[in-house]
């Protein structure tokens, strides 16, 4: 059974999860409003993706007979001053988000809860891919900055995540 402080921080690891979702559809949200339908069709599938990270956390919490407990989730940013500006901003809080999982993997060894611990191996591999894919992003918008024929080809590329 998970102990009381390995059930709060997972409780919230859940809403940070949520918050990150929420961030990224206000991104999509932004987007939208630039017309760029690719870039936000990229970022509504990483809402998704970590609605689905919540989740993952949510079905840990109940097998381990813990309690989950939903917190507000804070009003994420709405405006941006360039698409870099956004994924400049995505990859910041991935960064954050893997300090986090960081943590919670330092309490779980602390515990000796192996279980939590061989759980949060998911999040520590899937933090290194979220922050590659942000990166790889960032540098694209780099090298298309001030051209709008490479940043329309970049938004028609990225409209096809799926
Ligand atoms: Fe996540
Ligand atoms: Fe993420």
């Amino acid at each position: 059974m998970l102990s009381k402080k390995m059930e709060k921080a997972l409780n919230e690891q859940i809403n940070a999860e949520l918050y990150s979702a929420y961030i990224y559809l206000s991104m999509a949200a932004w987007f939208e409003s630039q017309n760029l339908q690719g870039f936000a069709t990229w970022m509504k599938v990483q809402n998704r993706e970590e609605t689905g990270h919540a989740m993952k956390l949510f079905g840990f919490v109940i097998e381990r007979r813990g309690r989950v407990t939903l917190a507000a989730i804070e009003e994420p940013a709405k405006e941006w001053k360039s698409p870099l500006a956004v994924f400049e901003g995505a990859l910041e809080h991935e960064e954050y988000i893997t300090g986090r999982i960081g943590d919670l993997v330092n309490q779980a060894i602390a515990e000796k809860d192996h279980a939590t611990n061989a759980f949060l191996q998911w999040f520590v591999n899937e933090q290194v891919e979220e922050e590659a894919a942000a990166d790889s992003i960032v540098q694209k918008l780099k090298m298309a900055e001030k051209s709008t024929g490479a940043l329309l080809m970049l938004d028609h590329e990225l409209g096809k995540r799926t």
